[in-house]
């Protein structure tokens, strides 16, 4: 995967329309107020009240005995990988997982453990898939220790498992002895697009965790959620890592005013994604895919341009966005984009791409 991070550029206009990530949002002066209002502690020693109110409806919300609040949806995984696995184990998860193309190697790194990348449409795979890579206990195969998905799947396209195939490979997944983890980067907005709720998507994980830094708007932070051993477990690896933290409580009320004003409100997201694919799909040589929620990626293969180029031509028209491989680009709605900012940056596209 390409990703490479927008970098401040010197001589070229300001953003006008950030779709490079739901990551860029900033947070609301009203969201500032709430944080600014926090009543904090400290946080390593469990004592920040305002992150533990964040904790225990997190773990109400998606249903599980316990939370524990991190700096980042990466620290999530890798806590949860670190908790879950021995080294030497192996990891199942898509082939195009966050965890084996985006976190720098850290499931190796830090873990050492391997991730086997299963095949499937969408970033998801099915539950034959997953038994055919189940290998039987040996003394010559790393025990198959953790299984994981991602809720939606990001480079999938930002896709929603159904929840029917997300239970039925976290059931095949125990039958085998593994423990099963939710990346829930976007959970919220997999919920909101089918009208499931997170915790019915998450039952049967033993393991998962939303971001509040995407489509919620927060500046900071992620919840990781589990059984209270796993998440007793779970606090000496924050605690290694250097993620424990003291008057957390400004960030976790940044986090709990996005649960109370920000979560329905990505249905408003999801329409502005398909409005923007539909018009896309009106720019020749583009394919579109079809979003189910806030991602939209297309290829510009036939356009003749790749990418790259296009990103920097949109960049000098003060629009960001996201190149996801040689050809492939990604648009992300969010917050801080409406209606207008989508109408205006599908008619610079065509013009670049036309010119
Ligand atoms: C699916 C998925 N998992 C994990 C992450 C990492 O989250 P964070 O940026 O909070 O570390 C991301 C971020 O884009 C993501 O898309």
């Amino acid at each position: 995967m390409v990703h490479a991070p927008p970098r401040p550029a010197p001589g070229l206009p300001p953003i006008r329309i950030n779709l490079y990530s739901d990551t860029q949002t900033k947070p609301t002066q009203a969201m500032r107020a709430a944080m600014m209002e926090a009543e904090v502690g400290d946080e390593q020693a469990g004592l920040d009240p305002t992150v533990n109110a964040l904790c225990d409806r997190m773990a109400a919300l998606l249903g599980k005995q316990a939370a524990i609040f991190l700096p980042s949806g990466t620290m999530c995984n890798e806590v949860a990988i670190l908790t879950h696995c021995r080294p030497g184990d192996a990891v199942l998860a898509h082939a195009t997982a966050h965890i084996l193309t985006a976190e720098g190697g850290a499931p190796a790194a830090l873990a050492g453990v391997q991730i086997l990348g299963l095949e499937g449409a969408g970033g998801q795979f099915d539950a034959a898939t997953l038994r055919a890579a189940l290998q039987p206990p040996s003394r010559y195969s790393p025990p198959q220790t953790l299984l994981s998905v991602e809720q939606t799947a990001n480079l999938g396209g930002g896709t929603v498992w159904p929840v029917a195939t997300l239970h039925e490979v976290a059931e095949i997944a125990h039958g085998h002895g593994a423990a099963t983890h939710m990346d829930g980067a976007r959970l919220m907005n997999a919920a909101v697009a089918v009208g499931i709720s997170a915790g019915e998507m998450a039952a049967g994980y033993d393991s998962v965790w939303l971001d509040f830094t995407k489509g919620l708007g927060a500046p900071l932070g992620a919840v990781l959620c589990g059984s209270a051993a796993f998440i007793d477990a779970a606090w000496r690896w924050k605690q290694r890592l250097g993620g424990s933290m003291r008057q957390a409580g400004i960030s976790a009320a940044g986090c709990l005013y996005a649960l109370d004003h920000n979560v329905e409100r990505l249905a408003e997201d999801h329409d502005n994604a398909r409005t923007l694919a539909r018009a896309l799909a009106q720019i020749e040589g583009l394919v579109v895919e079809s979003p189910e929620t806030n991602l939209v990626y297309f290829d510009t293969e036939a356009t003749g341009h790749t990418a790259e180029s296009l990103a920097v031509k949109m960049r000098a028209e003060g629009v960001l966005i996201s190149t996801m491989g040689r050809t492939r680009v990604r648009l992300c709605t969010h917050l801080d984009v409406n209606t207008a900012d989508i109408e205006e940056a599908v008619a610079i596209l065509r013009r670049v791409l036309t010119a």
